[in-house]
């Protein structure tokens, strides 16, 4: 039966393989047996590999364990947990903040919590898989609206206007790179009395010197706001959190199932983030890089006339026309020396192959991969 169902992913070009590297996380990897130039992570400011980070993971494995042991309602919390939401919540300037296991577990367990039975979500067809998984696990009537467009969104709303309303965005879109209209969206959800979850998973570390898309959008926090974002991008560590009013963050802790039921993360990567968070605080001078690269590699792509679509961010999609053509153009920068992945459906309805500009390239590097891109398009 499952040989069948492989045999046609296959065909369709659309089979997945996990290919580990054989070095650390960075700019430069090992992978498939080839030394290359790491395009391919969300890795924005090369802190996976940063000394302070791992020291801090080592610390705390040594100080802490190497596991959490239960779940932090069950007592397998320690002061690193707390430490890193207090962090988060003055990172993001909200009242309170909760740590999650990954971004993943944040958005499938907060978005069925705040929306139940007899609510409305209103959320972007272009938002990522796990805000889509939360959308399916909670009870409440999930209404889409078309990619960005707040004319579509409003006339949902009207039509579906129930008491309680979620609306729900990526801040920036993980395979596009574009960014959602922030003050568009904030102005709707007061006029409809609505609730406004962004999951900034691709905006922190990234937009706003750092602080993220709401701050970008000039936006301060408000009591209908809620913000998600992940420790395993731009922070180069895991775990997922909520930046919230401080009852919104009580009730998540209550009811979101991924909190409740799955053993806490271990100190060694909540030490990481913290330390992520130092950084980002005091040094934004791998945020300026990281955009200084982008502006040199999409300059360069512009001058070679090659498309970008609607990026606005260090997240580059170069589409592919088929899933096979993405697998080829994968293959043959992976040739030249450049890690890009083929991203085919169901992640994104068009194949591509999506570039990651991070603060660790080298200019020499961005050159070579928009000319390698230029041979093969
Ligand atoms: C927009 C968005 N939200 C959430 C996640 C999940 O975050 P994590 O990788 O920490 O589970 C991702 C990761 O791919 C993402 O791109």
């Amino acid at each position: 039966m499952f040989e069948d169902k492989l045999q046609k992913l296959q065909k369709s070009n659309l089979i997945r393989i996990v290919h580990d590297r054989d070095s650390a996380q960075g700019a430069r990897i090992i992978i498939k047996g080839r030394q290359c130039v790491n395009f391919g992570s969300n890795d924005y400011l090369g802190l996976a590999g940063h000394p302070r980070l791992k020291a801090a993971a080592s610390d705390a494995a040594q100080r802490w364990g190497a596991g959490a042991g239960a779940s932090r309602l069950l007592g397998g919390g320690c002061p690193l947990h707390r430490e890193l939401e207090e962090r988060i919540a003055s990172f993001k300037d909200t009242p309170g903040a909760l740590l999650f296991n990954s971004g993943y577990a944040a958005n499938t367990g907060s978005i069925p919590a705040l929306a139940g039975r007899g609510d409305a979500i209103f959320s972007d067809e272009m938002n990522h898989a796990s805000i889509i998984d939360g959308c399916r696990l909670a009870l409440a009537q999930v209404h889409v609206y078309r990619h960005r467009d707040m004319g579509h969104l409003e006339e949902l709303i009207e039509k579906n206007n129930m008491d309680h309303k979620l609306i729900v965005t990526d801040t920036v879109f993980s395979m596009e790179g574009d960014i959602a209209p922030l003050n568009e969206l904030s102005v709707l959800a007061d006029k409809h009395n609505a609730l406004l979850y962004i999951d900034d998973a691709h905006g922190t570390g990234v937009l706003g010197r750092c602080r993220g898309a709401l701050a970008h959008a000039g936006l301060t926090h408000a009591a209908n706001i809620i913000q998600m974002g992940t420790l395993s991008k731009a922070a180069g560590s895991m775990g997922g959190f909520i930046a919230a009013d401080r009852d919104v963050i009580k009730w998540i802790l209550n009811t979101a199932r991924p909190f409740i039921f799955s053993t806490a993360i271990a100190p060694a990567p909540v030490a990481a983030s913290i330390c992520a968070l130092d950084i980002m605080e005091t040094d934004v001078s791998l945020n300026r890089k990281l955009w200084e690269n982008r502006l040199l590699l999409t300059g360069r792509l512009k001058d070679l006339g090659i498309e970008t679509g609607g990026s606005e961010t260090p997240i580059i999609p170069i589409r592919a026309g088929s899933g096979g053509h993405a697998l080829e153009m994968g293959e043959a920068l992976l040739e030249r020396g450049f890690h890009a992945p083929a991203i085919r459906p169901p992640t994104v309805p068009e194949p591509m192959v999506r570039i990651t500009v991070t603060a660790g390239h080298l200019p020499d590097e961005i050159n070579a991969l928009a000319d390698a891109l230029a041979d093969l398009i």
